[in-house]
């Protein structure tokens, strides 16, 4: 445990704030680039990113300077005005994506709703029915709760809004069983993050996009957390063969700061209309312009093939593990990677881990999962991939 944990702090938590976060035993105060630091000075290298929020790695210069100026200049002010911050980064993600345009919202689960919405406005009339896949995961909000295939996660709000078909990321089958005329959109992730690393299987991610061609259903492909060079390319998609009809996006697309956006190719890219959708704080000039700072970074490829590179040495070091017997299973595609345990150790991995100065995070009592900062150094790669076995063997 954090030496530095104030039990007044978390006597405060308790008394202040609703109960919905299990958290770690850390108080967090300062973070540079891939390391955060505790109230007493204490150094953890950061291996979860606020779940691949933080690609940038924590307080950039470049975004910290966008995000000074603008901040100093106009923070906010209204959609019933013209601001450029927010042109600029449409433009941006319409030049690096899949073209068209821009909705900007204010997090994963708004990018979701907006999608929901596009979907359902460009079907018309008798569409409405969206397929996803089960174990999937985009948001808690209603909308993007009934998009989510976990039952464990939605149990307790049904009556859920939508009517969404849930089908398995294995089995195109099931797709074909589910698609039909009544199907408005098919919501796919390429690799499925909060289930632990799970990728979805390539036909079925190509079947998606036939079926959508067949019937006239929109492929909306949710790249909050595989996208923006996480995985490697700047959308996980463009290697996965698949073109999005819409691109959903998030998390670190403000380098830290809340933002989401939903972009729509060009055919279909004024389907919502004035006044069908909007957010008082969507494309705030402040957002927007740690967004453009953000992207511009993690658009390098030489960051792209570090990514590669060091994602590579990691999925090698976990691939020890399974090699020496300590794990059962490890998979990933650049630094987004996985390990399973066949006993339900991942919590105390995750403990053991925060002893030596590790910030993971476990997606289930069996699985750790690793998605550091995509600034961190070859250097602290390795030095994960050592501490590994000795947390694993000490426990
Ligand atoms: C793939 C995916 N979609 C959507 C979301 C929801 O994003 P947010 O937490 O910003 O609402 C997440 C968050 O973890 C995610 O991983």
């Amino acid at each position: 445990m954090s030496e530095a944990l104030d039990p007044r702090l978390v006597a405060r938590e308790a008394d202040a704030v609703m109960p919905t976060y299990r958290r770690m035993p850390v108080e967090l105060v300062r973070g540079e680039g891939a390391y955060l630091f505790d109230p007493a000075g204490r150094r953890y290298v950061d291996c979860i990113a606020g779940i691949s929020m933080a690609n940038v790695g924590h307080c950039h210069p470049e975004v910290v300077e966008a995000i000074q100026a603008q901040a100093a200049t106009l923070i906010n002010t209204s959609n019933l005005f013209y601001t450029e911050p927010g042109i600029a980064l449409a433009e941006w993600l319409r030049d690096h994506t899949i073209g068209g345009k821009v909705f900007f919202c204010n997090s994963g689960a708004e990018a979701a709703e907006a999608a929901l919405k596009l979907a359902r406005r460009h079907g018309g009339e008798g569409r409405d029915e969206v397929v996803a896949l089960r174990d999937g995961f985009h948001g808690r909000t209603f909308g993007a709760l009934s998009l989510t295939g976990q039952p464990d996660k939605q149990e307790a709000f049904r009556p859920l809004v939508s009517t969404v078909r849930h089908v398995s990321r294995d089995d195109p089958a099931e797709l074909d069983e589910a698609v039909s005329e009544r199907t408005s959109a098919i919501f796919v992730e390429v690799i499925q993050g909060e289930i632990g690393v799970q990728p979805v299987a390539p036909e079925v991610l190509i079947r998606a996009r036939e079926l959508c061609e067949r019937v006239g259903a929109l492929l909306v492909v949710d790249e909050i957390q595989t996208g923006l060079s996480r995985t490697g390319p700047l959308l996980a998609s463009s290697e996965a063969g698949i073109r999005p009809d819409v691109l959903m996006l998030a998390k670190s697309l403000g380098g830290g700061v809340p933002i989401g956006a939903v972009v729509a190719a060009p055919a279909i890219a004024d389907t919502l209309r004035p006044g069908d959708h909007g957010s008082t704080f969507a494309a705030s000039p402040l957002a927007c312009a740690a967004g453009l700072a953000a992207c511009r970074v993690l658009a390098d490829p030489a960051l792209q093939d570090d990514v590669r590179r060091l994602g590579a040495i990691l999925l090698d070091g976990l691939q020890a593990l399974v090699d020496q017997g300590i794990a059962v299973d490890s998979r990933g595609r650049g630094l987004m990677c996985a390990v399973d345990f066949a006993e339900p150790i991942a919590g105390d991995v995750v403990s053991g881990l925060l002893e030596v100065g590790f910030l993971a995070n476990n997606t289930s009592a069996h699985t750790v999962r690793f998605l550091p900062p995509l600034v961190i150094s070859e250097e602290d790669v390795r030095e994960l991939t050592r501490v590994l076995p000795e947390v694993c063997g000490a426990l």
